[in-house]
């Protein structure tokens, strides 16, 4: 593919569990394209971005051998491959961890019990880095799909494979017995970057991370009596620094502050306790710092 100007190459997964949060973080950035049924690539209407809709198998080596400029891809996929690509930001999305499991009935309960046992995974590298660090000679069978049913049909002992909610686990019969690592979505980059990209690919992070800054909090507006001001500000997070205004009623004070989403709810109960009410809690598009 020809690489030039300063439009960024962008490569997202064209269906699986990193798209639709791909798109909402892209969407929340105002970046604007077309959707086609049958795309491959697209062209942003408003950013010098061109987007490749790619296997996420395909994407760690797209953006090491500079196809793409950047990436969006599971952590599990950039381990597999061992590529070497620049992590640019962690995106809090697609959660999920690279697990092995056996028959809930099976005998084999450690991992040290599946010496000699096979165990089949599409992940071989991470499987066979994970064997030899715990010093286990298993038996590593590589197959591409539909891990999970391998115990079922009677070719593998055991399985190593992708956990997220644990239904596919469950719906097989089959548990866990140890997590070989935790996964993520991540923004990688190319480790070599043309400099007439890198202030597009500057733009396109500081939207990126206004865009995930923005998502874990909330702008929460109460009104307190003034002389519960000090014990309200006590309570504050660390890092916000509330804005206080007058009203009306001087008795009364306005208080505003961003705070983080997995807060909010024990924070609103201290903020009732102390006075507090008429509590708005409100979402906010971008933080800029
Ligand atoms: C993984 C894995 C399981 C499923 C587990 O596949 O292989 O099938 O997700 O998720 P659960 O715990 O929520 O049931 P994935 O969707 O990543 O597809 P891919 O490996 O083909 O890309
Ligand atoms: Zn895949």
């Amino acid at each position: 593919m020809k690489r030039s100007g300063k439009n960024i190459k962008l490569a997202i997964q064209k269906t699986g569990r990193l798209t639709e949060a791909t798109l909402q973080l892209l969407k929340n950035m105002g970046i604007e394209f077309e959707m086609y049924k049958d795309r491959l690539f697209t062209r942003s209407k408003n950013f010098d971005l061109e987007i490749l809709w790619l296997r996420d198998d395909d994407i760690p080596e797209y953006v090491q051998d500079q196809v793409c400029d950047l990436g969006i891809v599971g952590e599990n996929m950039l381990k597999e491959k061992g590529v070497q690509v620049t992590i640019l930001e962690r995106l809090g999305f697609g959660k999920c961890r690279l697990s092995l499991a056996v028959s809930e009935k099976s005998p084999i309960k450690k991992i040290k019990d599946l010496s000699g046992k096979k165990i089949a995974t599409s992940y071989v590298r991470s499987l066979n880095d994970f064997l030899k660090k715990e010093n286990i000679k298993g038996n590593v069978i590589g197959i591409k799909g539909s891990v999970e049913i391998a115990p079922m049909l009677g070719i593998a002992d055991a399985v190593c494979d992708l956990v997220s909610t644990g239904t596919t686990l469950r719906t097989n019969g089959l548990k866990e017995i140890a997590t070989i690592f935790e996964s993520e979505a991540l923004l990688i980059q190319s480790p070599k970057l043309e400099k007439a990209k890198r202030k597009n690919i500057e733009n396109f992070l500081m939207r990126l991370q206004a865009s995930i800054r923005a998502d874990s909090t909330k702008y929460v507006m109460l009104n307190a009596p003034r002389k519960a001001l000090k014990k309200i500000q006590s309570i504050m997070p660390s890092m916000s620094s509330p804005t206080v205004m007058p009203l009306a009623n001087t008795e009364m004070v306005a208080i505003h502050s961003v705070i983080p989403e997995k807060i909010l709810w024990e924070f609103i109960e201290k903020l009732k306790r102390a006075g507090g009410r008429d509590i708005l809690v409100t979402p906010i598009e971008q933080i800029v710092i």
